[in-house]
């Protein structure tokens, strides 16, 4: 009989990761990696790799809790606290943005799965919206609740050469509740953003700091207008960018189950909450971890300046 033998640890591990692309665009499965134990350095780093090259990353069957999410998120980064608004972050785990539709209702006053309904790219009315995400899904629903993720990349460089020029040297103000609130204007929430605006004015076209990709930095969620135009002329530009944002060619569409992970690249994605399932009696929990982010620099170099609001840091 012949005997196998197994290679070293360490180069079973190094092998183990397995990067599987999903969409034409965006997105890679991970496979091979466990999330229970800690990651080697070269699993940061092929992650690390993969996160920049795919944009959102899908991990599955990762049976974890609240604190070895955070572990793992501390691999890539500073880990921040939940949300600027949240206090709802379950007990010893600030960290921890719980998306519970049990707990919307109570929150904005209206029965939601999610806390918007529009593509964005999470908190960007930051000065530094957070360069990562990692959602973890906790309860899924059998039917629907899918999220998307599409690629600002190549919404940007798909665009015909002289927009691609014309975007370059324009900014636009990002606002937390924008110009179509998602919340009851009476909730406490909405009470609270008002008493604490997160406002600033980010380069359209947004630098990446590690790929030097240049992604269009607008999403319908958050971004209000473009600095300098007319509301007209605002509206008609920024109707043109969202539709790009949003063609399917650039999206990838996930299908969520208990132990399922996304992880994404904050500054070079938007995504999208799903809207078919406030006709369905379900429940759907995810918990999300943020990266800090850096701030945002345009292709002149000029950074993002604030409006109101401080930087959102990590520990
Ligand atoms: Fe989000």
């Amino acid at each position: 009989m012949t005997t196998v033998h197994e290679p070293s640890t360490t180069i079973a591990a190094t092998d183990a990761v397995r990067i599987t692309p999903v969409a034409g665009y965006i997105g890679a499965d991970v496979a091979g990696v466990d999330l229970r134990a800690e990651l080697t350095d070269r699993e940061v780093e092929q992650i690390t790799a993969a996160l920049h090259k795919y944009k959102v990353l899908f991990f599955r069957d990762q049976h974890i809790g609240h604190a070895e999410q955070i572990a793992f998120s501390r691999r890539f980064g500073a880990v921040t606290p939940s949300h600027p608004y949240d206090d709802d972050a379950p007990t010893d785990f600030p960290e921890i943005l719980a998306v519970d539709s049990r707990l919307y209702e109570k929150r904005f006053g209206v029965k939601k799965f999610s806390y918007t309904n529009f593509w964005h790219t999470d908190v960007s009315p930051l000065i530094n919206p957070p360069a990562a995400s990692i959602l973890r899904a906790e309860i899924a629903p059998e039917q629907g609740g899918d999220t998307g993720w599409t690629n600002l990349v190549a919404a940007y460089e798909n665009l015909p050469a002289a927009l691609r020029e014309f975007v370059d040297g324009l900014r636009a103000e990002h606002r937390f509740g924008g110009s179509r609130p998602v919340w009851n204007a009476d909730s406490d929430y909405a009470k609270k953003v008002a008493a604490a605006p997160l406002v600033t004015e980010h380069p359209v076209v947004r630098v990446h700091p590690v790929t030097g990709e240049r992604a269009l930095f607008v999403n319908p969620g958050f971004t209000t207008r473009i600095v300098g135009l007319s509301p007209g002329q605002s509206d008609a530009v920024l109707k043109l960018l969202f539709d790009e944002v949003a063609n399917p060619a650039y999206t990838v569409r996930f299908r969520w189950a208990k132990g399922s992970i996304a992880f994404w690249d904050n500054r070079a994605t938007a995504h999208l909450a799903p809207s078919d399932l406030d006709h369905l009696d379900v429940t759907r929990v995810l918990y999300r971890t943020t990266l800090e982010g850096d701030i945002p620099v345009g292709v002149d170099g000029t950074p993002s300046t604030s409006v109101s609001g401080a930087q959102f840091t990590g520990a």
